[in-house]
């Protein structure tokens, strides 16, 4: 079910040299519990992309459907019971520094006008959901950079939102607490069933937590899909570089490949690409049952992308030809793709 749809959505800013069309045409649906990664380099729209999300800018045109609701017709207090359903996170964090942290999780509760027993039993229950148990009499500089967007996440979920926003939220984090924070969000969409539209400039946040990417550039959407698939096979040009960025650095892998096949110059080396979880193991043992041939694994560098494990293993093949070849022609039949980058001799 869908509960965010855009379309045709353009925001236009004046500019000196002109209007800046932040964003230019843009459709998107995001369904129900989805964790939707937008991915795109400085200035591409995406901040104003999830500013116009939350009500925080207008469409200069286009309609922005959010759980049925026209967002560009809401005002007054349909627009502010419309916000307490979005919550957003910052890279900053954004916390106010003479409150504790409590202090801060209750916030957008005394906005609400809710009691003060009611607002310090949900911030106890939200501490504890975001692992700050015991820490809510805390200040926020008193906190680690993890532990203050923790404290930002308990916030952002003090109305009970439906759809969290991040912009950045993890891009001044170190990679060992981007790894917590991420594991987080993903557990609280489980836990809670929420809605994320995550915005960054890393691909490797997309490939932890997302299960759908959109990239964008110069206020478009140029390429989405699948987390998966997107990783699987890009097909822009940007795409290309952004998930080229986060696999490993490939050019190790073609330095090691050429040193083996010097070294032995007799196997026949072929890489396989995998999409799926545990496509390897099953096909490479089947190959060496059915047919005459050994295998010895050379290369491999599987990840985890959209809940799948992609990735490739080069593995090289030792027997008489016929079997080789026998043995290739059967990996071409299994769900795996196939390169042989070394015939022998
Ligand atoms: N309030 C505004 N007034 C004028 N121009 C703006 C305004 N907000 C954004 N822009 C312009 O719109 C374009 C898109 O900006 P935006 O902040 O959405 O990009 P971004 O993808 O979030 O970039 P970054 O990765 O640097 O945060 C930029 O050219 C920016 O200068
Ligand atoms: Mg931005």
């Amino acid at each position: 079910m869908a509960i965010i749809e855009l379309r045709q959505v353009e925001k236009a800013f004046p500019g000196k040299k002109g209007t800046i069309h932040a964003v230019n045409g843009i459709d998107l649906t995001v369904e129900k519990q989805d964790v939707y990664g937008i991915v795109g380099y400085s200035g591409a729209g995406k901040s104003t992309l999830v500013r116009l999300l939350n009500g925080l800018e207008t469409p200069t045109s286009g309609v922005i459907d959010i759980k049925g609701q026209d967002v560009t017709k809401l005002a007054g207090k349909q627009l502010r019971d419309f916000r307490k359903k979005v919550g957003m996170i910052f890279q900053h964090f954004n916390l106010l520094w003479s409150r504790t942290v409590v202090e801060n999780i209750e916030l957008p509760l005394e906005l609400a006008g809710v009691e003060k027993n009611k607002r310090r039993e949900k911030a106890t229950q939200l501490l504890k959901l975001v692992g700050l148990d015991g820490r809510g009499d805390a200040y926020p500089n008193q906190l680690s950079g993890g532990q203050k967007q923790r404290v930002g996440i308990a916030r952002a979920l003090a109305n009970d939102p439906d759809i969290l926003l991040c912009d950045e939220a993890t891009s001044a984090l170190d990679p060992q607490t981007t790894e917590e924070v991420l594991e987080l969000l993903a557990d609280i969409n489980q836990k809670l069933g929420l809605t994320i539209v995550l915005i960054t400039h890393e691909m490797n946040v997309i490939r932890k937590i997302c299960n759908k990417v959109a990239v964008m550039e110069t206020g478009k959407i140029v390429e989405e899909g699948l987390v998966s698939e997107v990783f699987r096979n890009p097909q822009q040009e940007v795409t290309k570089i952004f998930v080229q960025q986060d696999l490993e650095p490939k050019q190790n892998a073609a330095d090691l490949l050429a040193e083996f096949v010097k070294e032995n110059p007799n196997g026949d080396l072929v890489t396989l690409n995998f999409l799926k979880v545990n496509a390897g193991e099953p096909v490479i043992s089947q190959a060496i049952r059915k047919f005459d041939v050994d295998i010895s694994v050379v290369y491999g560098n599987m990840q985890r992308a959209g809940g799948n494990s992609i990735g490739t293993l080069t593995i090289q093949l030792i027997g008489e030809k016929a079997a080789v070849d026998q043995a290739i022609e059967f990996f071409k039949t299994q769900e795996v793709g196939v390169e042989v980058l070394h015939r022998g001799k």
